[in-house]
């Protein structure tokens, strides 16, 4: 079958590969409709994680049932089903406890696992033709039949979830003003998901023009931070106190504010300014605990400089980490049924399969709108 293949920094290939079979009674072959490409794929094309060339990417996937280990009961061929990115077992005491991005048993040694990441696991990505998928009755959501909603569907793979989840670590609330730094498709997804909450005021963070304009077009206020200090342009907005609650959608590679250099800290560092006293922060952007190509040695260890002292100070509280997909995916489907929903104003482009190698590029250089691209293998 046709997969995308990791070659090295800046390279993806479309190749031939080996088709997934059943390996244990618990598990489903699909036949993937729709698989999309992450801001989390770019760290590794970029040559920033330990990922070694080989590796098939793709994490975000649904499609069909092709084929059913003999030990699944809830699923049948041909049903339509979008799968977490987090590969999850369902019994292990994380799991038990909704944390099913932190699963102990499908990636030995280490809490989380994932279809087509480095470090999370053995677990092929889907950005090909077919994907095996474990414990199948857990990791499967049943969708309707058809191919109604498909570019909102298959957000609920990841970036819907993990904006919304940015919102849950924030603890946002009805009537709460929010900052969100980022305006990729998890920060827009954040931004959506925080006024699908009712905040009353959502700003959102980043300098790239097409993402201002779809921040803008939902409902936010666009704050682009090539235009001067974002923590200043929110606290104007704000009678000078800053926001309720903020969101980091950017992650260890942010850039610096002012500067054409990469600033690992400096998104942090903004929301404890921008983020009024006993606010909260939610992290969903990625840190990782080594970076080959940090800007000094110890953000190449995943240590960096935060204002601490500052965020006790003002008694913030920040929750982190990958966001655990099955808690949110079932209900944020059935706003996409009901129609209360409607993600995929963030899908700049849907492609085949074969034009992966193009759409890595583009993205990756933030380029030609490129902002969310499906991959239809
Ligand atoms: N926690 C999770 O489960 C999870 C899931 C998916 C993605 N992620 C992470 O979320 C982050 C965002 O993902 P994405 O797909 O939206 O990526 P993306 O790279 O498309 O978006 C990041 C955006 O941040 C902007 N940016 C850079 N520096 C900035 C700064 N200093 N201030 C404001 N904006 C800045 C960039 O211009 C870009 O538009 C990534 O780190 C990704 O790995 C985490
Ligand atoms: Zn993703
Ligand atoms: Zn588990």
């Amino acid at each position: 079958m046709k997969a995308v293949v990791y070659k090295g920094p800046f390279s993806v290939a479309v190749e031939n590969v080996d088709k997934p079979g059943i390996q244990h009674p618990n598990e489903a072959i699909v036949r993937v409709t729709s698989t999309a490409i992450c801001g989390s794929d770019l760290h590794m094309y970029e040559g920033r994680t330990a990922a070694e060339p080989g590796i098939v990417f793709g994490h975000e996937n649904m499609g069909i049932i092709e084929e059913l280990g003999q030990g699944v009961t809830s699923l049948k061929e041909g049903d339509r089903v979008v799968m977490p990115f987090n590969v999850a077992c369902g019994f292990c005491d994380n799991c038990v406890e909704g944390f099913t991005g932190f699963c102990q048993t499908v990636n030995p040694g280490f809490a989380g696992g994932a279809y087509g990441y480095v470090a999370m696991g053995p677990w092929a990505g889907g950005q090909a033709e077919y994907l095996r998928v474990p414990y199948a009755d857990f990791n499967c959501l049943k969708l309707p039949p058809g191919n109604e909603h498909e570019t909102d569907f298959i957000l609920l793979a990841d970036i819907f979830p993990t904006g919304y989840h940015g919102c849950e670590l924030a603890q946002v609330r009805p009537g709460e003003k929010v900052a969100v730094y980022g305006g990729g498709p998890v920060g827009l997804m954040a931004a959506y998901s925080a006024l699908l909450r009712g905040a009353s005021k959502v700003f959102v963070v980043d300098r790239v023009p097409e993402r201002l304009a779809k921040a803008q077009e939902i409902g936010a206020v666009p704050i682009n931070f090539a235009e001067g200090d974002p923590v200043q342009q929110i606290k104007d907005q704000t009678e000078g106190v800053g926001t309720d609650k903020g969101v980091d959608a950017v992650g260890y590679q942010a850039m610096a504010h002012g500067a054409a250099r990469e600033e690992p800290a400096t998104v942090l560092n903004s929301l404890v300014d921008t983020v009024r006293a006993t606010g909260a922060l939610g992290v969903p952007g990625l840190y990782v605990p080594a970076d080959p190509g940090g800007p000094d040695e110890q953000a190449k260890r995943g240590m960096l400089l935060v204002s601490i002292g500052k965020l006790f100070e003002k008694g913030l509280r920040v929750g982190t980490g990958q966001c655990n997909v099955k808690r949110y995916n079932r209900f944020l489907r059935d706003m996409i049924i009901e129609g209360r929903a409607k993600p995929s104003f963030v899908v700049s482009h849907d492609l085949p399969l074969d034009q992966a190698p193009s759409a890595y590029d583009k993205f990756d250089k933030r380029i030609e709108g490129y902002t969310k691209v499906v991959l239809h293998p």
